[in-house]
């Protein structure tokens, strides 16, 4: 990984116990030091809030039945939150990160720390600040590998190769909070913009590769607002898994990634000697509304063993999709499927206790005037004093309303629609408020999700917390329950914790409801947060205290706190 130029020493460490019923189980403990530092990866020094002094921020390896640990020590000039973006948090929700869900943010000058069990899931995830445009810059990968008594579904890889993907802007990423948010000028790839971009020239990824070998890519589209085409030079790729859940082997020669996404796929090196470019590329599902930088891609370098520059040919460049090539992006997304069978598979369950239609899209406040985001009508206020959780622990009224329908408010054509007068009966107007939705312990609930095309029309890549939802269905146009409904995979559908829904399309999810605690429901381009594109679920207590939502640690951040800057030098004059 790369470091930036104001390197802070990481200070992580792993202690092992080993417990005498599970082998492998261990505490692994890491420092987060949350800093402002200058880094410069185009032309200009930025003062940034990181974790360590690294972008991408430190990666955490654990394996699968450990207990994690994190100190977050946060000496910025910011309000933080981590999110283990992925992790069930299984009877851990207290630890979830959410900034006003779960928790109340940890202050300048303040730490906190998370603790929690990772169980019945491994691969690639993330884990990011969760305060918005924070996670620009705090972020880093979280990698769970098996119990050492398990193995990979797959062959054992020569290597594992980390690719962390993200966006840059020539400016003070917490002035980010300015909407709508900038375009970015740059995408990274493990921190460094490459080749393409100026004063990047000679700072590109580049991965050495030996021939014959096979490589596993954990790769991570932690970008905040762009989903990405992701493509290698005269490769194929065959991905194992997507967000921490294994897949049927699936070979492809690009990917789509949205903001929150990860992928496992196998990289033989199985061309000749020789340079080969890897190329990231900002999928754009919208209606080109806004103008876009020259330089789209970024680029990094794939070189064999034994090539060297001066020899034969200049390395292979791919061919990427169209910006809007939606036809691409859909069947990456829609084509993998679950290995079944394989480790901490769990079949579809049959039975659904609770049936849910959520529009996805854009609204305006009718009063302001302003955009607004609308799942089923309602724009998601965050509550400003109190943590939903602990408004729902401590029975605290006046903080939201448990009233998130199963339904929209009208029905309509909801991805044909031409824009005219009558939108007022097109849900055009949503309401502000923090409205939740409670869901029985154990329950199954299923999910449709239907984008709209009210104001825009774009993949939203909705997210959920604490759980991975099963993947049905994707489709285009409006979902209809007797036509779409047969044609659900019920049998090895993907499972995922964040699903890019296609424009002017939907997907169709299903989740059991087994983790009591309040979970966040919401796309995932970090844009969209502020505009309210939010729900959040109670899921009660089921019937013993194993199945009961604890008291919040002691040390939980508070609100309250009387907040005094600290005398840094940032600046802020951008
Ligand atoms: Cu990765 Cu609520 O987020
Ligand atoms: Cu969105």
């Amino acid at each position: 990984m790369p470091h930036l130029d104001h390197y802070l020493a990481i200070q992580a460490f792993v202690i092992v116990l080993l417990f005498s019923s599970i082998a492998s189980a261990a505490i692994v403990e890491h420092v987060f030091h949350v800093t402002n530092v200058l880094v410069k990866p185009l032309c200009k020094e930025q003062m940034i809030p990181t974790v360590n002094g690294s972008l991408p921020g430190p990666t955490i390896n654990v394996r699968e039945g450990d207990t994690l640990v994190v100190h977050v020590i946060n000496n910025s000039t910011y309000n933080i939150t981590i999110h283990w973006h992925g992790v069930f948090q299984l009877k851990s929700s207290w630890m979830d990160g959410a900034n006003m869900i779960t928790q109340c943010p940890i202050e300048p000058s303040y730490n906190f720390t998370y603790r929690f069990d990772i169980i019945g899931q491994e691969g690639t995830l993330l884990w990011h600040a969760h305060v918005v445009n924070l996670r620009a810059t705090l972020h880093g990968a979280l990698i769970i590998r098996p119990r050492s008594t398990h193995l990979y579904p797959f062959p054992k890889p020569y290597k594992e190769v980390l690719l962390i993907f993200e966006q840059w802007w020539n400016m003070d990423v917490g002035l980010l909070s300015i909407q709508p948010a900038p375009i970015s000028d740059a995408y990274l790839i493990n921190g460094l913009a490459g080749d393409l971009y100026p004063c990047s020239k000679n700072r590109m990824y580049k991965l050495k590769v030996v021939q014959g070998k096979t490589y596993l890519l954990r790769i991570m589209n932690a970008a905040l607002n762009k989903h990405l085409f992701f493509k290698i030079a005269n490769h194929n790729v065959t991905v194992v898994a997507v967000d921490a859940v294994y897949t049927t082997p699936y070979v492809s020669d690009v990917m789509m990634l949205t903001p929150g996404q990860s992928v496992d796929a196998l990289l033989t090196a199985d061309q000749a000697i020789g340079m080969y470019y890897m190329y990231i590329k900002s999928y754009n599902s919208a209606d080109q509304v806004s103008p876009f930088p020259p330089n789209t891609t970024t680029r990094g370098l794939i070189v064999y063993e034994g090539a060297t520059s001066s020899s034969s040919s200049p390395a292979a460049i791919p061919l990427m999709p169209e910006m809007n090539d939606q036809t691409t992006a859909h069947r990456f997304s829609s084509n993998i499927t679950s290995l079944v069978g394989g480790p901490h598979w769990t079949p579809v369950p049959r039975h659904v206790d609770e049936t849910m239609f959520v529009t996805v899209g854009f609204g305006f406040d009718k009063p302001s005037g302003e955009v607004d985001g609308s799942l089923n009508n309602y724009t998601f206020v965050l509550p400003k004093t109190v943590p939903l959780q602990e408004a729902y622990f401590y029975n605290i009224t006046g903080v939201y309303t448990d009233d998130f329908p199963n339904q929209p408010p009208l029905r309509f054509d909801y991805a044909n629609f031409e824009p005219r007068t009558d939108y007022e009966n097109m849900m055009m107007y949503p309401e502000r408020k923090t409205s939740v939705k409670t869901l029985g312990f154990n329950t199954t609930v299923e999910i449709v999700v239907q984008n709209t095309k009210i104001v825009t029309k774009e993949s939203h890549p909705m997210h959920l917390h604490g759980f991975n939802f099963y993947v049905l269905g994707y489709g285009f146009g409006n979902y209809d329950p007797t036509r779409d409904a047969r044609t659900l995979n019920l049998v090895n559908p993907q499972m995922r914790n964040t699903v890019a829904v296609p424009s002017l399309g939907w997907v169709v999810l299903r989740f059991i409801a087994n983790n009591p605690g309040v979970w966040m429901f919401h796309c995932h381009m970090d844009a969209h947060l502020p505009f309210g594109m939010i729900t959040a679920f109670i899921v009660l207590n089921g019937p013993t205290p194993e199945t009961s939502l604890q008291p919040p640690p002691s040390n939980l951040p508070q609100c309250s706190r009387i907040y005094q800057p600290p005398t840094t030098n940032v600046d802020l004059s951008y």
